[in-house]
């Protein structure tokens, strides 16, 4: 197996795009991503795309073919991948792994969302958690969440308040990022006053629905000083699988796969939670940060909401938590989140993050989720 390294990355503004469509928003993603690797589209040998869900979204599938042909970069193979939300995720690892594996050289992994063009994303985004069991029942990914709140505050005596502490972080490092959906600061009494939409969840606690794109550009370890002086290397990929639906868990408030996928990154990379130096998780809810806390090692089970009201996750914190705003503040177009974490991290690294910097930052960590939990892919990076 060969290593790794990130030699380009790319992010689209995120946020409600009514004047760029799905095929513009993943071709600017590849450009600026190839630009920022100094490569042209035709150097590239494969492409992989995250997406969770073209065909409902924008009534579009074959997705693979139509990103090649608009691109103008047929007749090179370009692959789909679909996990809900760590489709992004799993792109980059599909990436990863064809280079590592020798199959390919210079590979491009990316993904792209385009959700605000139905009128009610909600059914669309439903899809990703037991059909059976749940959507048919009418459970919701709010509801789903804040079922794994509840009991979180019932077992732990997590508090409003620190759940909505998380949003607030989210936001003030959002509010440093241009490329953020919601570029701007909140304060707790606003996320505890606004509309409730799955009791114990308000609106502030909820990732919004987005439209955007994000590339990366992966290379052999070896290779990558010939395009930049500024790579990034891939330390571990790691994925797991959890069960679909919540009620074949053995516990609520622990997200299993997350824990198999970090345990398994840290063997790969011979490396532990205190390494890492920034971690970008995913806060689909607020809740689903704090159990990301926990669940990737950083604090005890039950700790996560007292760690965030200690300000534990702050930039300049212990741990810092999504420097980029997570997906509360930059947004969650869902197929594009894990690859958007992964350049956030890489910009991180090579002292690029401007107002968001992570002083002295030598390894990052990157956290997608699909569904509630079925799918994890953890990312490890090093300078
Ligand atoms: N955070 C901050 N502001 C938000 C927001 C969010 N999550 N969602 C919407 N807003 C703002 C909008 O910009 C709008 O502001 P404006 O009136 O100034 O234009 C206002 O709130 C109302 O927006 P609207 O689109 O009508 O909200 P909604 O009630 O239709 O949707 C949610 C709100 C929370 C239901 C929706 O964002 C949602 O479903 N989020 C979860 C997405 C999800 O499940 N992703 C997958 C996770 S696994």
């Amino acid at each position: 197996m060969r290593d790794v390294a990130i030699i380009g990355v790319s992010q689209t503004k995120f946020g409600e795009l009514w004047d760029i469509s799905f095929r513009d928003l993943i071709t600017e993603a590849g450009i600026k991503a190839a630009a920022d690797a100094d490569i042209e589209g035709a150097d590239l040998e494969a492409m992989y795309v995250g997406n969770m869900t073209a065909g409902l979204f924008i009534q579009q599938e074959h997705i693979a073919s139509l990103i090649a042909d608009h691109s103008g970069l047929t007749p090179i193979p370009c692959t789909r991948v679909e996990a809900a939300c760590a489709s992004g995720g799993l792109a980059l690892r599909s990436g990863i792994m064809a280079v590592a594996s020798g199959y390919h050289d210079v590979v491009l992994s990316a993904g792209v969302e385009k959700m605000t063009d139905v009128v009610d994303p909600t059914p669309a985004i439903a899809t990703a958690s037991d059909q059976e069991w749940e959507a048919q029942q009418g459970v919701t990914f709010p509801s789903l969440y804040a079922m794994m709140a509840r009991r979180h505050m019932y077992e732990y005596g997590t508090t409003r308040e620190q759940l909505a502490m998380f949003s607030v972080n989210n936001h003030k490092n959002g509010a440093l990022n241009p490329l953020a959906q919601y570029p701007f600061e909140i304060g707790v009494d606003q996320v505890l006053n606004s509309t409730m939409v799955a009791d114990p969840l308000r609106l502030l606690d909820c990732s919004p629905v987005t439209d955007g794109a994000a590339a990366v550009i992966l290379c052999p370890a070896e290779d990558a000083r010939k395009y930049t002086d500024t790579p990034v290397y891939v330390k571990a990929s790691a994925q797991a699988s959890g069960t679909i639906a919540l009620h074949d868990r053995r516990d609520i408030t622990t997200i299993d796969s997350t824990v198999h996928a970090s345990r398994t990154a840290y063997d790969m990379a011979g490396l532990g939670p205190k390494d890492i130096g920034a971690v970008e998780v995913h806060d689909c809810f607020s809740i689903n940060g704090i159990l990301a806390i926990e669940d990737l090692g950083f604090v005890e089970k039950g700790q996560g909401g007292t760690a965030v009201e200690e300000g534990l996750i702050s930039i300049d914190g212990e741990i810092p938590v999504n420097p980029s705003g997570g997906l509360k503040a930059r947004g969650h177009p869902l197929g594009a989140t894990g690859i958007a974490q992964a350049a956030e991290m890489v910009w991180q690294l090579r002292g690029d993050a401007g107002k968001r910097q992570v002083e002295g930052i030598e390894i990052g960590m990157t956290h997608n989720i699909g569904g509630t939990g079925g799918t994890a892919a953890v990312h490890i990076f090093g300078r």
